[in-house]
């Protein structure tokens, strides 16, 4: 319970560092977080469950160990969440891809969703919820409240940043669901940006700014 998984490996750290320079162009930027996106993949997935299975090599039959249970979703928070989506895919192809629509209401801050869609049998599923950045935590707690609406098997969070207060706004409503974060930065600004951070994850993926 209230699992926080910091992902401290070296060329995760590195291709961090790269990306949170101001300086770095908006195509070294997507790259840098495909190629995150794939290293992250493998500690995600490190303790999915696994089944035996008999297979015939060329030479015998074996038995050897499948991932279980049906496909597990990709869910991005859009839009930055499909920022982490494609290196992910790289990695596990065959993944399903839902997506959760959250937009903040200027007034209340809180999060307004707009779209919603997820693959069928939603309770054998395991779904990796992604968003780069888990800022004050309202989009990611509104879209677990949603999520779990439909019962998957599990809920694992994935960001690149998060900071003190994500984690809290997370894990006090959804204790169950382990973070996994390349970086705890120190909190939040007056407007709700990560410090140091890297400025507005969806702006620097698309070249909006
Ligand atoms: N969303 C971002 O893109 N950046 C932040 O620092 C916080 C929320």
């Amino acid at each position: 319970m209230k699992q926080i998984i910091h992902i401290t490996h070296p060329l995760v750290q590195h291709k961090l560092a790269l990306m949170r320079q101001k300086t770095v162009s908006t195509s070294s930027f997507r790259t840098l977080l495909h190629e995150l996106s794939t290293l992250m993949a493998y500690e995600i997935t490190r303790d999915m469950p696994l089944h035996e299975v008999e297979i015939e090599t060329p030479l015998e039959t074996t038995t050897a160990r499948m991932i279980d249970g049906k496909k597990m979703v990709f869910a991005p928070i859009l839009r930055a969440g499909l920022g982490f989506l494609d290196g992910m895919l790289d990695v596990v192809p065959g993944a399903r891809v839902g997506h959760i629509g959250l937009y903040r209401d200027p007034e209340t801050l809180q999060a307004v969703e707009y779209y919603f869609k997820m693959p069928s049998s939603m309770h054998e599923r395991d779904v990796i919820l992604l968003d780069p950045m888990l800022a004050t935590g309202n989009s990611a707690v509104a879209a677990i409240d949603k999520l779990k609406t439909l019962h998957p098997r599990s809920i694992r969070f994935v960001c690149l940043l998060t900071c003190p207060e994500g984690i809290a706004a997370v894990h006090g409503k959804h204790p169950d669901v382990p973070i996994y974060t390349a970086a705890i930065d120190r909190g939040l600004d007056e407007n709700s940006y990560i410090v140091p951070g890297l400025g507005d994850a969806g702006d620097r993926i698309f070249g909006t700014r």
